[in-house]
């Protein structure tokens, strides 16, 4: 499976990453996490150098990671600085790897690539979720299909109409048009208004607890995405009166972090953020029920549904038909396509200039 290496993907929400060890597979990849003293988030290969280990099974002992197997113990930068055996001398070949890790947003994130490259400001902004202006609801789900599945599903608007008709299918929403557009760095806008009808049922909830009345049938509904390699979405989704201007109606910004476990299995970590009632407990728990059900019960099913019938198929090789509403989707996959076709260009042209190095006499 090709990943986009040299980039970050969220790895755990920071409340997962206590005072003890805890490990995810991410990219195929066991990935062992814990604090140093200073209570940096240390990300190292789950795979002890010696006989192969999962350091999971060890312990922390101040700052250094313990192997359960034969006790050598790593440091934050992954050198081997203790040796319980024998003469206590550290064998050569003990090196772990260390991947980096950036906590921002209330989320760690990991680069999984050329630690050189390793570039905390290339984490997008989501200000939302480190402010007290606004609230955020999180969660974790695992999703049973390749990550790129779940970025089509969250940018794809057709879908809604069947997957999640009582939840959040609206009708005038359905009927409008998908604009694309691009920003300078590479992130991809899809946007899409439904005007003048009855906003989807999920909104009810949201517009009582903000206060602001009966809802009409005469509404306007923006869904706007933000597409940022290699899978993190940013959603912009309100309501208001029809002709209204957004401000005087209520939007949600929501994020979906999408990392990849494994080639047929997903990590998605998602956010519901509100600058309203941001104090309702009744809330907060009809919005992580609400999701939950509708990701879970509605989405994953299809999902995995999905995954099953195309096994390891490549997507663009089974000459897929396309809808009008899956220009946001193809154009988030053809960039990331080209992204990752561009890095592994550079990584085997790479290769090929340090072998002739070697052999060049
Ligand atoms: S396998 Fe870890 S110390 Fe031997
Ligand atoms: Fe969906």
């Amino acid at each position: 499976m090709a990943y986009l290496r040299n980039t970050w993907y969220v790895a755990a929400w920071s409340h997962e990453i206590g005072e003890g060890l805890f490990s995810r597979t991410i990219l195929g990849e066991s990935v062992v996490f814990f604090r140093n003293t200073e209570g940096k988030v240390i990300a190292a290969r789950n795979l002890c150098p010696h006989r192969f280990a999962p350091l999971d099974r060890g312990r922390l002992i101040e700052g250094t990671l313990e192997c359960a197997y034969h006790g050598l113990r790593y440091n934050a930068q992954g050198k081997c600085v203790f040796n319980p055996d024998g003469d206590g001398r550290v064998p050569a070949g003990t090196r772990l790897t260390i991947f980096p890790v950036v906590e921002r947003w209330k989320a760690a994130w990991i680069w999984m690539g050329d630690p050189s490259k390793a570039d905390a400001a290339l984490i997008p902004d989501y200000p939302f979720l480190d402010t007290p202006e606004w609230h955020p609801v999180r969660g974790l789900l695992k999703v049973r299909a390749n990550y790129r599945y779940v970025i089509d599903n969250l940018l794809d608007i057709a879908h809604v109409r069947m997957v999640h008709p009582t939840s959040i299918y609206c009708e005038m929403l359905s009927k409008g048009k998908t604009e694309i557009t691009r920003e300078p760095n590479g992130a991809i806008w899809a946007t899409r208004l439904g005007v003048n009808g009855a906003p989807p049922p999920l909104f009810a909830v949201m517009w009582r607890a903000a206060g602001l009345g009966e809802l009409s049938e005469h509404m306007d509904h923006w869904a706007d995405a933000r597409w940022d390699a290699p899978s993190l979405i940013l959603n912009h989704v309100g309501i208001t009166m029809h002709g209204q201007p957004r401000e005087a109606g209520l939007e949600a910004k929501n994020t979906h972090f999408i990392t990849p476990e494994t080639g047929t299995t997903t990590h998605y970590f998602w956010t519901n953020c509100r600058a309203f009632a941001r104090d309702d407990v009744n809330l907060d728990a009809a919005i992580l029920s609400g999701t939950e059900q509708l990701f879970v019960h509605e989405d994953e099913v299809m999902l995995n549904a999905v995954q099953e019938a195309m096994g390891d198929r490549e997507f663009w090789s089974m000459k897929p038909a396309l809808l009008q509403a899956d220009v946001g989707p193809v154009a988030a996959r053809r960039a990331l396509d080209k992204l990752i076709a561009d890095e592994q260009r550079e990584a085997s042209a790479a290769t090929k200039a340090s072998i002739t190095e070697v052999v060049s006499p």
